[in-house]
Order: structure tokens, then C-alpha cells, then sequence
């Protein structure tokens, strides 16, 4: 069964092919109009959107030698999101649904996230420890099965994503920052250590990190920015790794899965070689390019979901910050 996918909650216009857990065609375009502003201006975004979608779409089809009508199913992100990013993409799945007569399935981006897992690692057995750190979540949760999820623990502030990215511009760096930063982490020396943020149960909190460094900025004039930059990723990580570990150790899981972009930082991949050897767990980590916003995610999330639950309504609303379901 072919899948078509279509993301549009952030900044990125992305649109992927799937059939089963095999890609076809996966095309993504990062709006860089935002950098100049230092985040995501909604309405800009919203925009681009509408600009993009179609002919990605379309180039999508043609690399995949995909025909519209061989479609099976019509997926797209319905949230969490910008409402009005969400609603170009959720139109523009519904309506390609309603014309064709090809079902139509509403897909959770969280969910989206934690099925590049999939696609990387079809065998992966179940359960295993996830972790969706990106720009607007960072959420540990235990993957039963495809579908299946209990929520373990969410950020209490900031996203693990979010905080890199006020971080880098603290430190001059570009939007989005994650990458850039991870680049300057790379020149930099250890001995600033900013302190680990302290958080009850599974959950995170990564504000008051991002603080720490202001402050440090602001009382060391002459501090490197690079030794910065290296303080506060090791401590950012950290905190991933700690509250990795403790569930590990409680809940006794063999597998732990990590995505969202956030995961394509190498220094995390690094990190967590560490839980191999602590704990014997095995760490699958999607390649960098599915660990980022795709289309693809949603196509896979989309299929399974039509399979088990059948098609979304028509009706399904775009939602700014809907639950896992
Ligand atoms: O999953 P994603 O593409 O979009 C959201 O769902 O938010 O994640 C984007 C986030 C941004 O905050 C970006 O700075 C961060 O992932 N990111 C990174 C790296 N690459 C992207 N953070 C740290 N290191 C990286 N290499
Ligand atoms: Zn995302």
C-alpha cells in the first residue's frame, strides 16, 4: 500500500512517499526567510506553505514514478503545530482525499517522530524506552507497539530544541540553531559547567539551563564562545541521558529509540553509546535526515494508522497542542 505524507507544522514544507515501512520519495524545503527574525514568524511560514505545497508534492510523485490515483492513503499533520501552517497542509491532504476518493488519515506529529524509528529499524521489538526531543517537545515515553504509547515524562519549559536554539543566539548563532551550535560545541573546552537541571520523575526542564548561560554571559565579558557553547551542550545532553537512564533502570526496557531533531546532534549519538555499555540496552537512533521534520514520518504513521483504526473524518481539525492519542 503506497502512503502519501504531508508536513507542514513548523517551518519546513515537507512531503514523503512510503509503501509500507519502504521510502519512496521523501522531499523536504526549509523555509530560510526565518533566520533573519531568529525563529519561526507564523505567518510567514504559513505562506511559504502555500507556495510550496503543490509543486512539492508534485516533484514528490515524479522522483517516487508515483500516479495520484495508486495512492491508498492521504496522511497529514493535524498537530501539535501553528494552526495556520497546520491548516495548509491538513486543506491540501483533505481536499487530494475528497477528489480521489483515497482515504484520508489526521496524524499527530509526535507520533510522526517516533515512526522514523520505523523506518530506520522495521524489526525493532517492542517495548522500547522512546524519546521525541525536537523544537517544540522533548517527551519520554514507553512504545508498547505501533500506536501503542504511555507517556512517561514531558518537558516542564523549554523543549530540549528550544533551548539550543536561544542558546545559539545568545551566542550570535543562526536560526535554527541546534546545528550551528553543535559546529561551535565542537571548538570548544570543557570546564564551564553549567549545573544540571534537577526535575522530579521522567520529566524535563531546560529553561533554567538557558539562563544559566545568560547570566554567565553576562558576568564573563571576555568568555569564549565556544567554551560556552561546549558547557551547555554537555549539560543539555546530560540531562537527556539522566532522565535515559533512570527509566532504564526502573522500568528495565532492553530498547531505547531516539528522535526528533534534536537526535541528529552527534554528540548525543555519542552519549549514548554510554547506555550500551552501562546497561546493555541498544540505542536506535534514525539517520539525520529522518530525525528532522519529513514527510515520509507521517506517510508511515498514516498507513499503520489506517490500517488499525481505519480513516480520519473529513472533519479532523488542525490542533495546536493535541495529546499523543
Ligand atoms: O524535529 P524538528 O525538525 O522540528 C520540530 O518538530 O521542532 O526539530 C528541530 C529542532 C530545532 O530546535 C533545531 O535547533 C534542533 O532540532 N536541532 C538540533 C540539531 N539539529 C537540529 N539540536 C541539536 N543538535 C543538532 N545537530
Ligand atoms: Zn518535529
Amino acid at each position: 500500500m503506497i502512503s502519501l505524507g504531508i508536513e507542514t507544522s513548523c517551518d519546513e514544507t515537507a512531503v514523503g512517499l512510503v509503501e509500507g515501512d519502504r521510502i519512496i520519495a521523501d522531499i523536504t524545503s526549509s523555509q530560510l526567510i526565518h533566520s533573519q527574525f531568529g525563529g519561526v514568524v507564523p505567518e510567514l511560514a504559513s505562506r511559504a506553505h502555500i507556495r510550496l505545497i503543490t509543486r512539492i508534492t508534485k516533484t514528490a510523485l515524479e522522483i517516487g514514478r508515483v500516479e495520484l490515483e495508486e495512492l491508498n492513503c492521504i496522511s497529514a499533520t493535524y498537530g501539535p503545530g501553528f494552526i495556520g501552517s497546520l491548516m495548509v497542509g491538513l486543506g491540501f491532504a483533505k481536499t487530494l482525499s475528497f477528489s480521489l476518493s483515497i482515504p484520508f488519515v489526521g496524524v499527530n506529529h509526535i507520533e510522526g517522530h517516533i515512526f522514523s524509528i520505523f523506518l530506520e529499524y522495521p524489526e525493532i521489538k517492542f517495548p522500547f524506552l522512546g524519546l521525541v526531543v525536537s523544537g517544540g517537545h522533548t517527551e519520554l515515553l514507553l512504545v508498547k507497539d505501533r500506536c501503542e504509547y504511555k507517556r512517561l515524562g514531558f518537558t516542564l519549559d523549554d523543549a530540549c530544541g528550544e533551548a539550543f536554539d536561544k542558546v545559539a543566539k545568545l551566542l550570535g548563532l543562526p536560526y535554527p540553531g541546534g546545528l550551528p551550535l553543535e559546529e561551535l560545541a565542537k571548538k570548544g573546552l570543557p570546564g564551564i559547567d553549567f549545573p544540571r537541571p534537577r526535575v522530579d520523575g521522567y520529566n524535563f526542564s531546560f529553561a533554567g539551563l538557558k539562563t544559566a548561560v545568560l547570566y554567565y554571559l553576562r558576568d564573563h565579558k571576555d568568555a569564549s564562545y565556544a567554551d560556552v557553547a561546549y558547557g551547555f551542550q554537555e549539560a543539555a545532553l546530560d540531562h537527556l541521558f539522566n532522565k535515559i537512564s533512570s527509566a532504564i533502570e526502573s522500568i528495565e526496557v532492553k530498547r531505547v529509540g531516539i528522535c526528533g531533531g534534536v537526535a541528529a546532534n552527534k554528540r548525543l549519538r555519542e552519549k549514548l553509546k554510554g547506555l550500551k555499555r552501562e546497561y546493555g540496552v541498544e540505542v536506535y537512533i534514525p539517520r539525520p535526515e529522518l530525525c528532522t521534520d519529513n514527510g515520509v514520518m507521517i506517510a508511515a504513521a498514516g498507513l499503520e494508522r489506517l490500517k488499525r483504526f481505519g480513516p480520519s473524518p473529513l472533519s479532523l481539525p488542525a490542533e495546536a497542542n493535541p495529546s499523543l492519542p
